[in-house]
């Protein structure tokens, strides 16, 4: 079977999410497809974009480990999902071949759509039928344990789909735009758990400077909402720009990021931001129309990076018997 799970962007709030300020995120045509059968152990493989590793995790008396020496923290998200799954009742071995169109570590949800996955196969496998609500709160379990805290918005948007509007445990759809969007790698992966960390220590010697900043930024956030309901892409992408500013105050912007976004604005995107937890991974930019978007695209990659035009994807993870 497979379970076909779209990727993210956020397109307003990181980081102050996770302090319950809102935030606005999106699922992409970008995809991680989990192929799952019935196994004698349990094996996971894992091809993710520009990255090739496989791990094996066996059973042993205190859970399930990894026992393959190719060790990346990604690996953590595949063997907590596997203990996660089988809290839900999961009781099979299974081969898992995953497929992530995205690098890992790229702020564009790898980890959870993996982790999404990984428990609907197992479950399916086992002859269950696990409600969405019950996988939105299972991979926000895997996120907890494996970066120390998370919000719900990457488990959210993985399985709901759309846009939506994230605020402590409040998530609404909205309904409005869905603009083209080009996604570019900056090369460099920046893990979730050490980004989140690198805040929380500026948090820790600054507080008061560090919570007004994420005030303003779940401000910008609703707004973008307002604006996305609006249908006012041009407002969108001027407060993805401001957004862009308050996250590099916070330290989660990098020189490469820094040069994605500054090519884009200049070569005609109308807002263009660091998406997800930064400190590398992806810079996301916002088009009124596609023509635009390939361009930048082109021109990203003219200046050696991987960008992707992409458009937001309604509903999210989807399964399929056959695999194909
Ligand atoms: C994750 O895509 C973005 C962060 O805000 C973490 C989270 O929301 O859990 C940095």
């Amino acid at each position: 079977m497979e379970v076909k799970v779209p990727l993210k962007v956020i397109l307003s709030g990181e980081h102050a999410v996770v302090y319950g300020h809102p935030a606005v995120a999106a699922a992409i045509d970008m995809w991680t497809r989990v192929r799952a059968e019935p196994h004698d152990s349990t094996v996971i493989s894992t091809r993710y974009f520009g990255f090739e590793a496989g791990i094996r995790v066996e059973r042993r008396s205190d859970g399930w480990t990894v026992v393959s020496e190719d060790l990346l923290n990604e690996f953590s998200y595949l063997v907590e999902a596997v203990n996660e799954a089988e809290r839900m009742g999961a009781n099979v071995d299974a081969k898992i071949d995953i497929h992530c169109e995205g690098p890992p570590g790229s702020g564009l949800g790898t980890s959870a759509s993996v982790v999404c996955g990984i428990i609907v196969a197992l479950l399916k496998l086992s002859g269950l039928e696990p409600e969405r609500e019950e996988v939105r709160e299972a991979i926000r379990n895997v996120e907890k344990r494996v970066q120390g805290r998370a919000s719900w918005t990457d488990a959210t948007v993985v399985t709901m789909g759309g846009v939506v509007k994230v605020k402590g445990e409040d998530v609404s759809k909205l309904n409005g735009i869905e603009p083209p969007m080009v996604v570019c790698y900056s090369g460099e992966p920046g893990p979730t758990a050490e980004a989140l960390e690198k805040v929380e220590r500026l948090r820790r010697k600054a507080p008061d400077v560090v919570e007004g900043l994420m005030e303003r930024i779940g401000e910008v956030a609703e707004e973008v909402a307002s604006a996305v309901e609006d249908g006012n892409v041009e407002k969108v992408g001027l407060l993805m720009n401001v957004n862009h500013g308050l996250l590099s105050a916070l330290g989660v912007s990098t020189l490469r990021i820094d040069e994605i976004v500054n090519v884009a604005r200049r070569s005609g995107a109308l807002g263009a931001k660091v998406t997800g937890a930064g400190t590398g991974g992806c810079a996301v930019a916002v088009f009124e129309d596609e023509e635009p978007a390939r361009r930048v695209a082109e021109t990203l990659r003219a200046v050696g990076y991987d960008a992707w035009v992409v458009r937001t994807v309604s509903g999210g993870y989807r399964t399929s018997d056959s695999g194909a």
